[in-house]
């Protein structure tokens, strides 16, 4: 099935998730109510992500772009989107063309393996609870364990740690571990799984919160 851009844009913007995933190769639709943002979260926390076109928001773990296409499209900010499986960034850069979105992009990368200095602001949809079975897995193309859960984790916590005061988060599900103290949690939305987060204070050991 092709969509048209301005399916993808109209299902944006009256928030139709099954008219947006109809633009999705059938094994990424099949396993988008697990797996990807529903759009009236992605649009909500995208709002209170961006403060301006200037902001550049890092999706961790993007899969096939639902929460970054959805935000570029409602905010005008620069999103990011990293994932570790490279298929799903070829679907998110083959929507995004569809859709004519500029201001997206998607790297195919572990996120353990990126800074996050030059990003200020970051969203994150449970990327790692694969790796505790609390998720069924998306494919069977990377490995998962209690290990790499720590690690991922760890690292997305030391990078939080290490960004300015006024960095602002999203979690949408999830223990929030990577969450850092000198993170308050200032209001959530929608659902008490969708929770809005502001650096307020450096916290000197930078560790978890
Ligand atoms: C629950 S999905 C969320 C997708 C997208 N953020 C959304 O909200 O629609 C989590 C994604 O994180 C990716 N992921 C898990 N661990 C990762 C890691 N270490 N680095 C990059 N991506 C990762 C998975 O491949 C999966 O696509």
């Amino acid at each position: 099935m092709t969509t048209k851009r301005e399916d993808i844009r109209e299902a944006v913007r009256t928030l139709d998730d099954r008219r947006f995933d109809l633009a999705y190769p059938k094994s990424v639709r099949a396993v988008s109510g697990t797996h990807w943002t529903p759009l009236k979260v992605a649009v909500r926390a995208a709002e209170f992500l961006v403060r301006g076109p200037e902001t550049r928001v890092l999706d961790i773990g993007c899969g096939p772009g639902k929460f970054c296409i959805a935000g570029a499209l409602a905010t005008g900010g620069h999103f990011t989107g990293v994932d570790r499986r490279g298929r799903l960034c070829e679907v998110g850069r083959a929507l995004a063309t569809r859709a004519e979105v500029s201001n997206v992009e998607f790297r195919h990368a572990n996120v353990t393996e990126l800074s996050f200095a030059g990003f200020d602001a970051f969203y994150l949809f449970n990327p790692f609870a694969e790796n505790l079975g609390m998720a069924p897995p998306i494919d069977e193309t990377v490995s998962l364990s209690t290990a790499h859960y720590a690690e991922f984790t760890s690292h997305v916590a030391r990078e939080l740690a290490l960004a300015p005061l006024g960095t602002r988060v999203v979690t949408y599900f999830g223990a929030c571990e990577d969450i850092p103290m000198g993170f308050s949690c200032v209001g959530s939305a929608l659902t008490s799984e969708l929770r809005f987060w502001e650096k307020t204070r450096f916290h000197p050991d930078g560790g978890p919160g």
